[in-house]
């Protein structure tokens, strides 16, 4: 990481704006680009010439045309999949600036299709019935399991009939609470069929965090399992659930209905808690639907999903997507990032809990037809080979992860890698946070044999799927690169009045126009929708990031600028963990920042102060530790806490993070002007405080 920061770092030095080159001119200039002095890693002739994008002038080509007529782009592309009605005469309609009133995006508006038909019926129609659709490997080697596009289709509909007699209908909400089981893309598959909006909650947060998510959306059943194994240890799922429905009764909002899915690896039956009247065991209701459902037909701009995540304020936002452009948007970032061969045997190691299983695990491959790996289990379990040895299984093609589980890797030692064939590979992708070079090194040269490009996708919850990302065939790649923009994107870097700069460049990275995928509102909130991206610098929707743009115009993501860091790939508000720290009867003030963590990516620092009289004990930081964990979940946990009899405020009591920042990492000579504080004192009593 520190020698990523340190090139980013070095960079943003330049003077912005020199050598005026767009993204579009150094495409142009790809073969130049290779003479020089720059750290190249060229996709082989072999790759290349059957790549989908086969060369910078073809990506060019392709680009100019999804900028200058995004109208006609994305509908050529759009009508490859099934519409029971073409959309009206606008493609897409938008207005993206406050100053023009409510932010308002559509696209496909008036057409008429349901996404889970194109990803399944249209497929086994096509005649991939027999295809394998999902391969599932379970926590223990050993347990697996396979679904052709038939098999799922006819789960699918076996769900949605369910869902459909007990009464959940078009625009009903259904929280899914589950691990990486099949039934977890089946269940959303379900409610899209019917137009119920899913809203699936990673099986790793807390029940309060759940409640939370429930009280807000308001769901009629919930979907779950008894338990799972993650690694060796057993969790007990349908306990969360069952405190989660608790603490939202107490809220107003009962659920009818807690469809729980035994998971024989994990718990038996018999010592599952139970509530009569409300809880159903899925295998004893669902496999006697029928086994063929008519889908619901729905408006593009329809809601599809809602998915939470985290901000700059304590309280989860419910990421809202629609049908038709999060359709057409995933199934074609998927094909071109993944230069997508209808052989592949895909597999991407997030969980469906995160945008990224949403968009890449289930809609975006299954839409083009693929089979997809689904894994239970924790990565390095039972030992550190066991992601190759999946790959060797099922002759894995594509594989697709997070710069943290292959830093991991890479501590654990060449040797768990190197012993296994991974042959099938082809390529190789990232996501989450920025890749820093070594690991980038490490994950090419190694796991990939030097013979598949990284595809470094950048995006977010928001954007629906990939925004800048290497085309694998059609250029050279720069470790730790997202590269450039997706067709019909356009990044823009700001300054802090929100004025473009161009050529070589740091700053705030923001989009211009709008693309299919793009979120519509945040859910029951549009005004901080509109105030938390489309306000920060108007014309503009505001990432969050900092990005620089080098000579060539390669982009180099450089982290979040606002109170959001990143922890293993997850995005954790600062505000979230403080205020479950000061839920603490002992806790009186909080402040969380980031730190760089080897591993992790982002390491959670947290400094507390304890209520007058209270003393400092190992035993008080553990129960620290536990409320954050049943607030939000064992992965928010800090990974330090730092006594604080005070905290750096400014005169107006305003909390001075960027001090916490350099104490956090001991830069300590660069702590800047402290004279500002309405008392100085504090730093150094923190300062001696470090070790404790
Ligand atoms: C970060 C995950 C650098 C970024 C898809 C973004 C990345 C946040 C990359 C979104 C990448 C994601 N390079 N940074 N390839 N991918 N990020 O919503 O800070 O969980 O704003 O979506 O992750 O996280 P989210």
């Amino acid at each position: 990481t520190s020698n990523h920061l340190r090139h980013v770092e070095s960079m943003s030095t330049l003077p912005s704006g020199a050598g005026k080159v767009s993204h579009l001119n150094a495409v142009i200039l790809g073969e130049a680009l290779a003479s020089e002095e720059n750290d190249l890693v060229f996709p082989s002739e072999q790759f290349s010439s059957q790549a989908l994008v086969p060369s910078p002038q073809k990506y060019l080509e392709m680009y100019t045309r999804s900028i200058q007529d995004p109208a006609g782009f994305w509908s050529d592309i759009a009508s490859q999949f099934c519409w029971k009605q073409k959309w009206g005469e606008k493609v897409h309609s938008e207005n993206l600036d406050v100053r023009n009133g409510n932010i308002k995006i559509e696209w496909f508006k008036g057409g008429i299709t349901n996404i889970c038909y194109n990803c399944v019926d249209r497929n086994v129609e096509a005649g991939l019935g027999d295809k394998i659709a999902l391969y599932w490997e379970g926590n223990e080697p050993g347990f697996d399991d396979t679904l052709t596009y038939s098999q799922l289709l006819h789960g699918v509909c076996q769900l949605a009939n369910y869902l459909k007699d007990i009464g959940v209908k078009k625009g009903d909400a259904v929280v899914i609470y589950l691990p990486m089981l099949m039934e977890l893309p089946i269940a959303m598959l379900a409610c899209a069929r019917i137009g119920a909006v899913h809203s699936v909650v990673f099986a790793g947060f807390s029940a309060e965090s759940l409640a939370q998510r429930i009280v807000d959306c308001k769901p009629k059943v919930v979907i779950t399992c008894n338990a799972v194994k993650r690694g060796p240890k057993i969790i007990n799922l349908k306990d969360i659930v069952d405190a989660a429905l608790i603490e939202s009764a107490k809220n107003g909002i009962s659920v009818d209905v807690c469809l729980t899915y035994e998971n024989p690896s994990a718990m038996k039956r018999e010592s599952t808690n139970w509530q009569e009247g409300r809880d159903v065991w899925w295998l004893d209701v669902v496999p006697k639907y029928p086994s063929t459902c008519e889908v619901e037909w729905v408006d593009a701009e329809d809601p599809l999903f809602l998915l939470y995540t985290s901000g700059s304020t304590g309280k989860p936002k419910g990421v809202l997507h629609t049908t038709g452009g999060y359709m057409v948007y995933t199934a074609t970032t998927f094909k071109y990032a993944f230069d997508y061969k209808p052989s592949d045997v895909y597999w991407c190691t997030a969980d469906c809990g995160w945008i990224t299983g949403h968009s890449y695990v289930t809609y975006g491959p299954l839409l083009n037809g693929a089979t997809v790996v689904v894994f239970e289990g924790a990565p390095n379990y039972p030992d550190p080979g066991r992601c190759w040895d999946i790959v060797d299984k099922y002759k894995v093609t594509v594989f697709y992860t997070a710069p943290t589980l292959v830093r991991s890797l890479m501590r654990d030692g060449d040797e768990h890698v190197t012993c296994y064939s991974r042959k099938s590979l082809r390529v190789l992708g990232s996501v989450g946070e920025p890749i820093n070079p070594s690991a980038w090194r490490w994950f090419f040269n190694v796991v990939g044999d030097s013979r598949c490009p990284i595809s470094d996708t950048w995006w977010q919850t928001e954007t629906g799927g990939f925004m800048i990302t290497p085309l694998p065939g059609a250029w050279p790649q720069k470790p730790g690169s997202a590269t450039f923009p997706f067709f019909g994107v356009q990044p823009v870097i700001v300054d802090e009045k929100g004025v473009e700069i161009e050529g070589e460049c740091s700053g705030y990275l923001c989009v211009k126009g709008s693309w299919p995928g793009a979120f519509r509102t945040l859910y029951g909130d549009h005004e901080r929708y509109e105030t938390t991206y489309f306000k920060p610098f108007p014309g503009y929707y505001f990432t969050g990031d900092g990005c620089s743009r080098d000579k060539d115009g390669y982009h180099w993501l450089t982290g979040r600028v606002d109170d959001v860091i990143n922890v293993s790939g997850h995005r954790i508000g600062t505000a979230e963990v403080e205020s479950a720290l000061v839920s603490h009867p002992q806790c009186a003030e909080a402040a969380v920042v980031g730190v760089e963590h080897e591993v992790k990516g982002q390491g959670i620092y947290a400094f507390v102060t304890l209520v007058e009289g209270v003393p400092y004990s190992e035993e008080l930081r553990k129960s620290l530790m536990l409320t954050v964990r049943k607030q939000i979940g064992a992965f928010a946990a800090p990974d330090k806490i730092h006594w604080a009899p005070g905290l750096p405020k400014t005169r107006s009591g305003k909390i001075m993070r960027r001090i916490l920042r350099k104490i956090a990492s001991k830069q300590l000579d660069e702590l800047g002007d402290t004279s500002t504080l309405a008392d100085p004192s504090v730093v150094d009593q923190l300062i001696a405080l470090a070790d404790c």
